[in-house]
């Protein structure tokens, strides 16, 4: 905090804050102005809001429409357009630009310090272009594997997503950009996105799914939070004032803008709730209805200012008004952003097996190498929707392993013939005799306008499940400005029992017999001969990556056939997993892999012994059909651009593995502790669905510590190719809690980097809390034999927790222990804290969760600042 102060005090020697700076710059701040500086910032903000017309202000309540990223200018004030920009992995939508590993590949790598030159980079990226709000980080919480946006995400824990997403932010906006904490809060999931109603109870909601947007307030100094599609317990989002009001700007103290998901806005009442800007344009927030709402005393002139207040405050804090946001001095392709970028990709791999030793390969014994899968040319380097970046060039798997290996190394790829087996072709290809097929019957198609009211426009009898969106079609009879969503209502006949896959193409939601399933893209299940199981279908024109829209259902096939240079390779790598068009905003995703990719992991490790399976994607997938029977695998979530070379770095060893799981990999997804309450149901009464969440703050590592059940990967979990050791556990106190100290050796022959995790563990309390929570952790890089003393400090109010009954933040009665470990099941030692006496237990304002490092608060009341 200091240095901060220092920083605002050199800002502060421009009195009038009129200073144009031009090309290379002083950081302008990494936190929320204090004192003095605060005091003249606040005068300024007051001068200007003087001279705004009633009219102007208004129109400063929403975005400019014309471009849909962007605030309006009122130039004879010199307040600019604000620009934005998406992201969170690059700047979108502006031409190329770097396009960085997603944030669940970040929060792999468990290094704050990297998460803020992550944030500096891409501030670079965004000042090169103009770009004066950066849309990211996402803070939302994988509760479920399936989330189709858990790749934008970092992870299931909330203090680990709080810690490096605060960094990410300070990182971002030490360049002069502002960045949009999103989404607020509750929308864990895609599944109808725009109407899901969230519930969850209040220790719920604080301890686990507030915490990261606490902590890009407070220890973050975010300017900018962007309110949610969904409602949470009753409320829309945008229209909710307990969040954003009574929490967010009154208890937290947050000082900036609140501003709508696109097309979220409620209605203009949302203003009088607490929301400060309606995107992307005046929808519902328009000069009429802000009138009729201020004759009507629904909203007030006073909320109106303290809206415009809280961008102008926003916009001369950063410099907006005083300089061009455009840095020319920058470069539009950065080499260091790509090194950046290359970085970030190589320490987020996390080696998940390598069983027998297998990994690395050494280059030199490596004369032929055959690449397989999907994944391997057409390498994702970002799931699905707005956070999709176009990079200026981007290495491929594939790629990647032929620059590393020498000159005369043999690298083929063979792109398989295995695809899904859709048509009799195929089935007479693999010799096999054609089943008699399920049928899908009775399709009644209903065409309805998808918000508010699904008003029913038309029904008729469909002889198959399929349609293309399109100009004129199905929007027949559709208003226009409206959205269509078409419901099928069929059933399944079954002349012959065996397994099927249901394959579907644009992310309909299905509902089986009397399950919803989500937005599944292949979904295997066991059909009974004879049986008839109702089938539902919606398709909704609302959210991204609907396009053609199909339902199939194929039988599984044994085997099938294929070219296999595999065999007399000296290794075989298979690049498999989702991408953006099976994991994506606007709609969820299966937990199995394509019966496709399957089969290829089976027969390729057949055929070579040697085998590595590369996967893609944002959280785990089913891994039960083949994972015994592969030696080694490596998750590489979305690596960006630089993905190839990041994966042959760690193939071939140049890079010691060092990612951890910033979630449960789930062995199979019913034994995820949300599956009961996934993806959520349709109440009586209700006119939207309703996703409970029943577990509590028992989800992802915290339930399966409950349950009993074994994960296939537990979170915190990644192989090195050395090993380390932990000793000498020690926890002595310090004024405001405790300094762990532990001591950390690299027992392998390799250099490596290894995160020692702490958590902590009570047990005598008067309500059920988890095994054990994340609270503090450290990545350590080690040469082989060396030995390092790891302190982590441990404040006493991050050790406080929401009691369900007092219903507020309370100190543990009983004993804590702190545990440090590898991963959350790979504990190796235990120390019992010295029970902590009242005088110390103060409520805390600020970091009831704690953090590693705890800073004083600064002063965020509106008055002061
Ligand atoms: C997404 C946001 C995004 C916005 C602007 C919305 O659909 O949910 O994350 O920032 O679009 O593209």
């Amino acid at each position: 905090m200091r240095h901060l102060v220092g920083i605002l005090a050199v800002l502060l020697s421009a009195v009038s804050l009129q200073a144009s700076v031009k090309g290379s710059e002083t950081p302008v701040t990494h936190y929320y102005p204090t004192g003095d500086h605060a005091a003249a910032i606040e005068r300024r903000v007051d001068h200007l809001l003087g001279k705004l017309a009633e009219e102007e202000k208004i129109s400063l309540l929403a975005g400019d429409g014309n471009d849909g990223m962007s605030t309006i200018a009122i130039p004879r004030l010199g307040i600019p357009k604000l620009v934005m920009a998406d992201g969170p992995q690059g700047v979108r939508a502006h031409g190329p630009a770097c396009s960085f590993p997603s944030g669940i590949a970040l929060a792999a790598t468990w290094d704050p310090k990297l998460a803020f030159r992550y944030g500096e980079a891409l501030g670079r990226e965004a000042r090169a272009r103009g770009i004066h709000i950066q849309l990211g980080p996402g803070v939302n919480i994988a509760r479920t594997p399936l989330n189709g946006r858990n790749f934008e995400y970092f992870g299931e824990d909330p203090f680990l997503t709080g810690k490096l997403s605060s960094e990410w932010i300070r990182g971002l906006q030490s360049q002069g950009v502002a960045a949009t904490v999103k989404h607020y809060v509750g929308n864990d999931t895609e599944w109808r996105r725009m109407e899901i109603e969230s519930v969850m109870d209040e220790q719920t909601l604080r301890e686990i799914y507030l915490h990261p947007f606490l902590k890009a307030v407070e220890s973050g100094g975010v300017w900018s939070v962007m309110s949610a599609y969904n409602k949470l317990n009753g409320f829309p989002s945008t229209s909710n004032k307990r969040l954003q009001e009574d929490i967010l700007k009154k208890e937290w103290g947050f000082p900036g803008l609140v501003m709508s998901d696109w097309w979220a806005t409620d209605s203009v009442d949302s203003i009088a709730r607490g929301l400060d800007l309606e995107m992307p344009m005046a929808y519902r927030v328009t000069k009429e209805s802000v009138s009729k709402a201020l004759q009507e005393g629904r909203l007030s002139s006073e909320r109106i200012d303290d809206a415009v207040r809280r961008l102008l405050r926003m916009a001369v804090s950063m410099g907006f008004l005083d300089r061009e946001q455009r840095r020319k001095d920058l470069p539009l392709d950065s080499p260091a952003n790509s090194a950046l970028a290359l970085e970030v990709a190589t320490k987020s791999i996390v080696l998940l097996k390598n069983d027998p030793a297998m990994l690395p390969l050494d280059k030199a014994k490596m004369h032929r190498v055959v690449v397989y899968g999907p994944n391997a040319q057409d390498t994702p380097a970002v799931g699905g929707g707005s956070g999709g970046v176009t990079p200026f060039r981007k290495v491929s798997f594939l790629e990647g392993i032929r620059k590393a290996l020498p000159e005369g190394a043999e690298v083929f790829y063979a792109p398989t013939r295995i695809k899904k087996p859709f048509s009799l072709f195929d089935f007479l290809e693999y010799g096999k005799s054609v089943p008699i097929l399920p049928r899908i019957t009775g399709i009644r198609k209903m065409t309805s306008i998808d918000q508010p009211n699904f008003t029913r426009i038309n029904t008729s009898t469909e002889r198959a499940i399929g349609i293309s969106w399109g100009k004129n079609y199905p929007a027949e009879n559709v208003p226009k400005g409206r959205e269509a969503r078409i419901t099928w209502d069929a059933e399944i006949e079954v002349p012959q029992g065996g397994i099927y896959e249901l394959v579907a193409e644009g992310h309909p939601e299905i509902r089986l017999g009397d399950r919803e399933l989500g937005n599944p893209d292949s979904y295997v299940m066991p059909l009974e001969q004879g049986s008839r199981i109702p089938l539902k279908i919606t398709a909704s024109e609302v959210g991204r990556g609907s396009g053609r829209v199909s339902v199939k259902i194929i039988p599984v096939a044994e085997e099938a056939t294929g070219l296999f240079p595999a065999k007399s390779a000296d290794a075989a790598v298979v690049c498999v997993g989702l991408t953006p068009e099976v994991e994506g905003e606007g709609f969820d995703r299966g937990f199995a892999l394509p019966i496709s990719q399957q089969l290829l992991i089976k027969q390729v490790c057949e055929a070579n012994p040697h085998t590595i399976v590369v996967l893609s994607g944002g959280a785990g997938v089913d891994m039960r059909p083949w994972i015994s029977k592969v030696p080694a695998v490596l998750q590489t979530w979305y690596l960006g651009q630089e993905a190839g070379t990041a994966l042959a770095s760690v193939l071939f060893g140049d890079t010691n593995p060092s990612g951890h799981l910033p979630c449960t990999f789930d062995r199979t997804i019913d034994e995820n502790p949300s599956f009961r309450h996934y993806p959520g149901t349709f109440p009586e009464g209700k006119e939207w669905p309703v996703v409970d969440y029943h577990e509590g703050i028992f989800y992802g590592y915290r339930g399966y510590d409950r349950s009993g059940h074994e994960p296939l990967f537990p979170f915190g979990f990644g192989l090195s190719y050395t090993s380390f050791d932990l000793s000498g556990l020690t926890a002595s106190p310090t004024s405001d809690g405790h300094i762990i100290t532990v001591d950390l050796a690299n027992t392998g022959t390799r250099f490596g980097a290894s995160v020692i995790q702490l958590y902590i563990s009570l047990t005598g309390e008067s309500t059920l809390r988890p095994l054990r929570e994340l609270k503090g952790f450290r990545r350590v890089e080690l040469n082989s034999g060396e030995s390092k003393k790891i302190t982590i400090s441990l404040p006493d109010s991050s050790l406080m927790y929401w009691h369900p009954v007092k219903n507020q933040w309370v100190m543990p009665e009983g004993q804590v222990s702190v545990e440090v470990g590898f991963s959350e099941r790979d504990i190796r030692m235990t120390a019992l804290l010295p029970k902590i006496e009242p005088p110390r237990l103060d409520q805390p304002k600020s970091d009831p969760m704690g953090s590693v490092s705890l800073r004083p608060v600064p002063s965020l009341s509106t008055n002061a600042l």
